[in-house]
């Protein structure tokens, strides 16, 4: 029965648009909450996610929520994307399966224009950059160029190369060197390797401005940087990050931009394309899927530039976050079942951190690997960083929401998510100081 819907389903798609399209507005688009309830649902899901991916474009039709073969308890709330032409079939399908759904964004066009309308409170300093509405590139960069010119002790900006499409790919290093002229560890920061993924970067460019503009005045971000220097990549991806901010373009963008060969679909998942086990598990080698590998590790200038800066600087690492959203994970090397030997030390520090972050407004964040809260996925920078970069606190943060929003988080939460993220990065850094810190005489 449910197998003739969901063939019914298929049959039905049309392919109006292929990924790498201009998606112009998202008008008609619902996103629907799934909550699965039997392991008869959690497979109806997992059957329907592969249907889509070889038949449907992602941009008519997406699972938001990663999936795997887990217990309904643990898959949680799951967010569909269904274009108008899509509804009627896709909420057949969800009864005939007695699954429970509701539609969480009515509007999805809505939802984001809601979500672009710019604060009236217009922000003077800080490059002209605020936190009370997303911002695009050039604003992160004029904001980076900001901390450079007024705080020329503390600031420091590389370009790492630039991006297909020829913008620049920024690192800026925040910290004093030490007295005694010997090595401090280092924290590595980065975000929006997955475009879409809003909240990322602007939780990092909150904390980072807190670092340098509130370094002369406390001595608790004195002491943190005085005795860390701080790696931040603000926006790891900014061509696939220019594409979901271009008003005309696709807000619901995922990938790089790359021209691929032989397909009309642009761009490969960065978060899948380094070489530690690439193309094990959670990946695809089909150019149109949003979780496309890339045809060869490195493929994407993004990622390679990002790997040399990273392993020159190597020594020095004892932290990395690679920032995205959403779902309110703590996640920790790695993505195929497998972990690093230390892994009982970095999971303390991790529920350490997480509860710290919740202290804050009570959000609530999962601790563990890909394969123990969602699903198996290998080619990402936090197990590349463990593995390759020997990094020993490597972890990706999925920030808000658990599904209420998704990636279309409202402008108001990016404080509140700045402020409790950054009570989970205090803790780590404090790890690291007191792990790797200069031993005081
Ligand atoms: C100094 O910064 C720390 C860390 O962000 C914060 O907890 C503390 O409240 C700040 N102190 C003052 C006086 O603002
Ligand atoms: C949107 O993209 C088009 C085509 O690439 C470009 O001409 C335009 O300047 C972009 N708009 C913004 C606001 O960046």
């Amino acid at each position: 029965m449910r197998w003739q819907l969901l063939v019914a389903l298929v049959a039905a798609a049309t392919w109006t648009a292929a990924r790498g399209e201009v998606k112009d507005d998202f008008r008609g688009y619902k996103v629907y909450r799934l909550v699965p309830r039997t392991p008869q649902h959690v497979d109806f899901l997992n059957n329907l996610q592969s249907k889509l991916e070889e038949q449907v474009p992602v941009d008519e039709v997406e699972i938001w929520s990663d999936i795997g073969q887990l217990s309904p308890e643990a898959v949680g709330p799951v967010l569909i994307m269904v274009s108008p032409e899509h509804q009627a079939q896709m909420t057949k399908s969800f009864d005939a399966e007695k699954i429970p759904y509701e539609v969480t964004i009515a509007d999805l066009n809505k939802a984001i224009l809601e979500e672009s309308r710019r604060s009236d409170v217009r922000s003077t300093s800080s490059g002209g950059i605020s936190w009370t509405e997303y911002h695009d590139y050039p604003v992160i960069l004029s904001f980076v160029d900001f901390l450079v010119r007024d705080y020329p002790s503390l600031v420091t900006k590389t370009v790492l190369g630039q991006t297909y499409e020829g913008r620049d790919i920024v690192l800026l290093k925040i910290g004093k060197p030490p007295a005694d002229g010997k090595t401090k560890p280092a924290f590595w920061m980065d975000a929006n390797i997955h475009a879409r993924e809003w909240i990322s970067s602007a939780t990092l460019t909150y904390m980072t401005n807190k670092l340098v503009t509130e370094y002369a005045t406390n001595q608790t971000i004195q002491g943190l940087v005085n005795q860390l220097d701080w790696y931040i990549l603000p926006v790891v991806n900014p061509d696939g990050f220019a594409w979901t901010h271009n008003e005309t373009k696709n807000r619901l963008w995922r990938t790089t931009r790359k021209v691929n060969p032989y397909s009309n679909c642009l761009g490969a998942d960065p978060n899948r394309n380094y070489d530690h086990r690439w193309m094990v598990a959670g990946a695809d080698q089909k150019p149109c899927s949003n979780t496309f590998a890339g045809p060869y590790p490195y493929s994407e200038t993004e990622n390679l530039v990002l790997t040399e800066a990273y392993l020159a600087r190597q020594s020095q690492i004892k932290a990395m976050l690679s920032f995205h959203s959403y779902s309110q994970y703590w996640l920790t090397p790695f993505g195929d079942k497998t972990f690093p030997p230390d892994i009982a030390e970095l999971k303390a520090v991790a529920h350490r951190a997480v509860n710290a972050l919740t202290s804050q407004f009570g959000t609530k964040y999962k601790v563990g690997s890909p394969s123990e809260i969602l699903y198996d996925a290998t080619g990402g920078t936090h197990d590349w960083a463990k593995a390759k970069g020997l990094t020993k606190y490597s972890y990706t943060p999925e920030l808000r929401d658990t599904g209420k929003h998704g990636f279309v988080l409202p402008p108001e939460q990016i404080i509140p998510s700045g402020i409790e993220t950054w009570e989970a990065v205090k803790v780590i850094a404090d790890q690291v100081i007191a792990e790797f810190g200069p031993t005081l005489d």
